[in-house]
């Protein structure tokens, strides 16, 4: 019972050794499993009692110059009919996500050309103007300093950049060669230097992933003590060189989601999309695991399946702001409630 211990430890010190990670990942005991679960959920609750924050995603274009072999937008991918959302329609879908309850909207997409920084910026500052209670969050990829900057002196407030896996030869496994390892850990010094509430994170179960590179994420999310923390399971798409590749397991993303909790008791957390995706539970899992964020989806419905990062994607019904009601009675059967708060990190106040 080893691994019980490990678990009290963590919840106490919020952190363990590289090797006492590894027991629990490697660790398949149910009854160590529950209780893992049992103490992320007791923790989340501690500090945000049963609600969970919503954030009304706006997939604002999936135009990409990266060819990461994941991602079902990458830009080798010839059967994907390309999008990118007006200023108008953006501020549109605020307007009705705000009219729903959101005061987080986060506007993710891939790293368009077209889609120059003083666009952005000026979007940006339009959202800040129109929304002045809204929390802007940022998901646009990678960037200068100088342009991290701009976004954010015109009003973004939060930027998400998973670094998806810390390990250099995995991430150059799932990256082609323009993209480094070091210059996405780059980003991410700059963001929190900047000032941004900083999110980053894994897919769990990319091809060639092992338990020893699981540890290293651990070790650096324990080290770069992010506010947000993004982990889902990998899931493949039909058009990429990974198609035929098994998705990543329920399980192991519990399990990481809940020793992240137990690290990082204050971090915004999403039940993710992806995990919504894997199992009709997957979403309310993800909140008994430890999870506190829900982000449902506030872009156009006829661009939505045109979003497709992998197959079978989940962007309707409760993943869907126009689904808030379902989504609520879904929590509220779990014993949890929908908060219409902003949500920040609130972790360096008390
Ligand atoms: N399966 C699961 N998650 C994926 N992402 C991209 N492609 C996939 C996939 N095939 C995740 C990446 C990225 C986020 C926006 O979506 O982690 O950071």
């Amino acid at each position: 019972w080893n691994e019980i211990l490990l678990i009290d430890k963590l919840r106490k010190e919020h952190k363990l050794t590289a090797e006492e990670y590894k027991i629990l990942l490697e660790c398949q005991d149910s009854n160590c499993l529950s209780y893992l679960q049992k103490q992320a959920q007791e923790e989340a609750l501690s500090r945000f009692g049963n609600r969970v924050f919503i954030r009304g995603l706006i997939e604002v274009t999936n135009r990409c110059r990266n060819n990461c072999y994941y991602c079902g937008i990458r830009k080798g991918n010839p059967s994907v009919s390309r999008y990118g959302l007006t200023r108008e329609t953006i501020l549109a879908c605020c307007r009705e996500g705000y009219e729903a309850g959101f005061r987080t909207f986060v506007m993710q997409g891939g790293e368009d050309p077209a889609m120059t920084d003083e666009w952005t910026e000026q979007t940006v500052a339009s959202i800040h103007r129109l929304f002045p209670d809204c929390a802007i969050t940022l998901s646009l990829g990678e960037k200068t300093r100088e342009t991290y900057e701009r976004f954010f002196h015109a009003g973004a407030n939060r930027y998400l950049l998973r670094h998806e896996t810390y390990n250099k030869e995995h991430y150059r496994l799932l990256h082609p060669d323009r993209m480094s390892p070091e210059y996405r850990l780059q980003c991410l010094q700059w963001l929190k230097e900047i000032g941004y509430q900083t999110g980053t994170g894994i897919m769990v179960g990319t091809p060639g992933q092992t338990i020893g590179h699981l540890v290293e994420d651990l070790l650096f999310i324990e080290r770069f003590q992010p506010e947000m923390i993004g982990i889902g399971p990998f899931i493949p798409h039909h058009d990429t060189p990974f198609a035929g590749k098994a998705a990543g397991s329920m399980e192991m993303t519990l399990k990481l989601l809940s020793i992240f909790r137990l690290m990082h008791p204050y971090a915004l957390i999403p039940s993710t999309t992806a995990l919504a995706t894997l199992a009709s539970d997957g979403r309310e899992r993800g909140i008994l695991a430890g999870a506190n964020v829900v982000m449902p989806n506030l872009s156009p419905p006829e661009q939505r399946t045109k979003y497709t990062l992998y197959d079978n994607k989940a962007a309707f019904g409760a993943e869907a702001a126009e689904g808030l009601k379902k989504l609520s009675e879904r929590l509220n059967a779990i014993g949890y409630r929908i908060s219409t708060e902003r949500g920040d990190y609130n972790g360096n106040r008390t």
